[in-house]
């Protein structure tokens, strides 16, 4: 089991008051706390002054060397090797440059397949492209009656040797479906479609392992895994040094430098490297990998455990409803929902008046919103993540309670 009270005093943001009262509770996928260590590694980087790599001095040197550590930890994070790991600004600035790139390589005839699941930085990036050459989009459809699972039918009908890529999501950021990762990507894959995997939401609460999935492309933010503002890639290495992207003349061509554009916010790196390394104190074992997956394992298991606690008694307020699965088996603890006689936004008001901070509206799962029929004010998001108590839990469902009378 985590220790979650030891856990909690790495994050300085958690003892913050409102009002002169604790904030117990700090809304997980939408405002993920950056541990201490984390800030320490930034502070550090900045004090030492550092500068832009592949310089022939010191502090060029060390950069390079930084670099090169964080793309380690980053690979031990996804299961890769360091040479097929870009940083970028975010999620959405990656998808947008990558789909720039293999939107070229479209013809028109070709198809590209996205879900209704996703955040909208994992369809429009690629709707767009789609545009630009011409391309067909087709939807993966998900039930959303049920447990919002993807509709694996939807793809499969969708599916042609004229299907060029295969854009999901490892967890829905609005309601928490896990989506079956390999099935998908052999799917695509023996129709010869390139397989893009948004990461962002399920990294803070499960073990990824892109060899294991086999997906050609892999994305995640830093800081929805206590770490700083940066978006980190994974690339098949034959994809990354294959595909031609836009890039600056001078730059670097090989990869996976040559994805990196402009000068990197190296202090953001520095931060990434010190968020998995907390990441991996979490766990025991050898070598980091395997610290990682020991940790996910801690994880996984308190988080349900929390899932159990919330969905339980959440379960018996008539006024309250839930979008998506009632069990805490394959979902993250990331819950969608409405109280009868509240809009979204005042519900959250309300919480946030009582220190309880959690969004509203579509959080950019935009189609996820829409097919949800929600799509004007979207739903109450309450996300909880390792660092959250069995307390904080209590307090969330007290206060929905006070409401939903
Ligand atoms: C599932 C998911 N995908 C993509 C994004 C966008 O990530 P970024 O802010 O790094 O561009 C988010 C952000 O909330 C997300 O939750």
């Amino acid at each position: 089991m985590l220790d979650v009270p030891a856990i909690r005093t790495g994050f300085p943001a958690l003892t913050r008051e409102v009002d002169g009262r604790p904030a117990a509770y700090l809304d997980g996928p939408g405002g993920t706390q950056v541990h201490r260590s984390v800030i320490e590694a930034m502070d550090g980087f900045m004090r030492r002054g550092g500068s832009n790599h592949h310089g022939a001095f010191i502090t060029s040197q060390e950069t390079d060397q930084l670099v090169e550590d964080a793309r380690a930890a980053v690979a031990d994070l996804y299961g890769a090797d360091p040479h097929e790991i870009v940083f970028g600004q975010n999620m959405t600035s990656l998808t947008y440059a990558l789909s720039r790139a293999l939107g070229r390589t479209w013809r028109p005839g070709d198809n590209i397949i996205v879900t209704r699941l996703d955040h909208d930085a994992n369809v429009a990036p690629w709707a767009q492209a789609a545009a630009d050459a011409g391309v067909e989009v087709r939807f993966v459809d998900f039930d959303p009656d049920g447990g919002c699972a993807l509709d694996l039918g939807t793809l499969d009908a969708s599916l042609d040797n004229r299907t060029r890529l295969v854009a999901f999501t490892h967890a829905s950021n609005a309601v928490g479906t896990i989506t079956p990762v390999l099935e998908i990507v052999a799917a695509a894959h023996s129709v010869g479609a390139l397989t893009y995997v948004d990461a962002v939401h399920y990294a803070p609460h499960g073990l990824i392992d892109v060899r294991q999935s086999g997906t050609d492309f892999l994305v995640s933010s830093a800081y929805k895994w206590f770490g700083p503002h940066t978006g980190c890639l994974y690339g098949r290495s034959e994809l990354l040094e294959g595909i031609e992207p836009y890039k600056l003349r001078p730059a670097p061509d090989t990869a996976p430098d040559r994805w990196e554009t402009g000068t990197q916010s190296f202090e953001s790196i520095a931060g990434v490297l010190a968020a998995v390394d907390y990441l991996a104190s979490l766990g025991r074992g050898g070598d980091r990998r395997s610290r990682l997956a020991d940790a996910y394992r801690r994880i996984i298991e308190h988080e349900q455990s929390l899932s159990d606690r919330f969905l339980a008694r959440l379960a018996e307020m008539p006024d309250v409803r839930l979008a998506g699965r009632r069990g805490s088996d394959g979902r993250t603890p990331t819950f969608a929902i409405e109280v009868d006689g509240f809009d979204p936004r005042s519900l959250s008001a309300a919480l946030g008046q009582l220190g309880i901070f959690v969004w509203s509206g579509d959080y950019y799962a935009f189609e996820v919103m829409r097919r949800l029929d929600r799509a004007e004010h979207g739903m109450v998001r309450i996300g909880f993540v390792h660092y959250n108590t069995a307390d904080e839990v209590d307090r969330v469902l007290d206060a929905i309670e006070r409401f939903a009378r």
